[in-house]
């Protein structure tokens, strides 16, 4: 698909024709009851408009973002963005990426409004007009930025191996990318690909989930972990007809900039959580299948073991053990306070 091309249609329909989420054809767009409670408590402190023109999938702001540099490719009127603005603090920053430049400007029409309303003495949010598949043209450095974060725009984008290796260049060693967007349960036809609006609603551009995990793996991500799920409702008769053989997922996933291995290995190491995340007395999830609960050791795979010690995560565990005597494949099966905390839905 011609790069130049797949932009401008891209452009056009979240620049042209929608004006809202109202005008999206399909339920990409998930129900706010699934949002975590303290983050929905934040959203009454945001513009109405930037709220209205609010197109994405899930809600992927992890925690422990205070004094953060954060990163939102596909930023659009900035919902995520000026929720992060809070979550970073005043001294943390953020950049939100977008190239529809409708998008852009409604965004940049309520930054003063929002450092205002959160105190901040000047504005801590920045907006640049550029492609997430040249982060370099939008001046952001290698190994300059803690999380990179994204809301349903993955999907969109017509070259996602550029994007992918352009987002693990820019993360600093043990940085996080958490994400959430539209994935497939197979590859989508090349003649669906192509069709503006299905594209445009985030359904045709969607990620097979297998071909996800090679993309990371050719950039060097060899373990990345699904935070939470839901179905996403086709809801249009007339879009069901022609890709209702597909089976839609909005998905939350979180990846580290680490040398991690292809599979989980066991070295005998344990992980127990402080209960120090702000937000996060009782438990600490990393993913679908490791539920950390406040003070209680859990064994742990060499990779877990990593992307807790080796990241911004550090503080708040007590970890045991190296690598030092290895005892085979670690059966990384979900523990039983795992499977009873899931979280049903990946929602907005
Ligand atoms: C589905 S909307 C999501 C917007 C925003 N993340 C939100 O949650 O409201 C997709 C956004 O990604 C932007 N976008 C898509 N592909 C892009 C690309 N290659 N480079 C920059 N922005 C892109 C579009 O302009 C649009 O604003």
């Amino acid at each position: 698909m011609n790069l130049d091309t797949a932009h401008d249609d891209v452009r056009h329909y979240y620049g042209e024709v929608l004006a809202s989420s109202a005008d999206l054809k399909t339920g990409a767009c998930c129900p706010l009851e699934a949002m975590p409670a303290e983050l929905r408590a934040m959203l009454g402190d945001l513009h109405p408009e930037v709220l209205e023109r609010f197109y994405g999938c899930g809600s992927p702001l992890p925690p422990a973002l205070d004094g953060m540099t954060v990163l939102d490719l596909g930023c659009g009127s900035g919902r995520d963005v000026y929720l992060l603005s809070r979550l970073v603090g005043e001294h943390g920053r953020v950049v939100g990426i977008d190239m529809t430049p409708a998008q852009l400007e409604v965004a940049r029409r309520h930054q003063a409004w929002h450092a205002e309303r959160y105190g901040h003495a000047r504005s801590n949010v920045e907006f640049v007009d550029g492609q997430i598949e040249d982060l370099a043209a939008c001046g952001i450095e290698d190994a300059s930025v803690d999380v990179v974060v994204s809301n349903c725009v993955l999907n969109l984008a017509p070259d996602k191996q550029r994007v992918f290796a352009e987002i693990f260049r820019v993360l600093k060693p043990g940085g996080e990318l958490y994400f959430s967007d539209v994935f497939a349960d197979r590859r989508i036809p090349a003649a669906l690909q192509a069709d503006p609006v299905l594209r445009g609603e985030c359904l045709s551009g969607a990620l097979y989930t297998e071909d996800f995990r090679r993309l990371m793996a050719q950039v060097g991500c060899l373990d990345v972990r699904s935070v939470s799920q839901a179905p996403v409702p086709l809801l249009d008769p007339a879009i069901e007809t022609v890709i209702g053989m597909v089976n839609f997922r909005s998905i939350t996933m979180r990846a580290f900039k680490l040398p991690l291995e292809d599979r989980c290995e066991d070295y005998g190491q344990v992980a127990t959580y402080r209960g120090t995340v702000p937000g996060a007395p009782h438990a600490f999830v990393l993913d679908d299948h490791h539920r950390f609960e406040t003070g209680r050791p859990l064994r742990v795979c060499g990779n877990t073991f990593d992307m807790l010690g080796r990241s911004r995560y550090a503080a708040h565990f007590s970890l045991h053990g190296d690598t030092s005597v290895h005892y085979g494949l670690f059966d990384c099966a979900p523990g039983p306070a795992a499977v009873a905390a899931t979280p049903a839905a990946a929602c907005c």
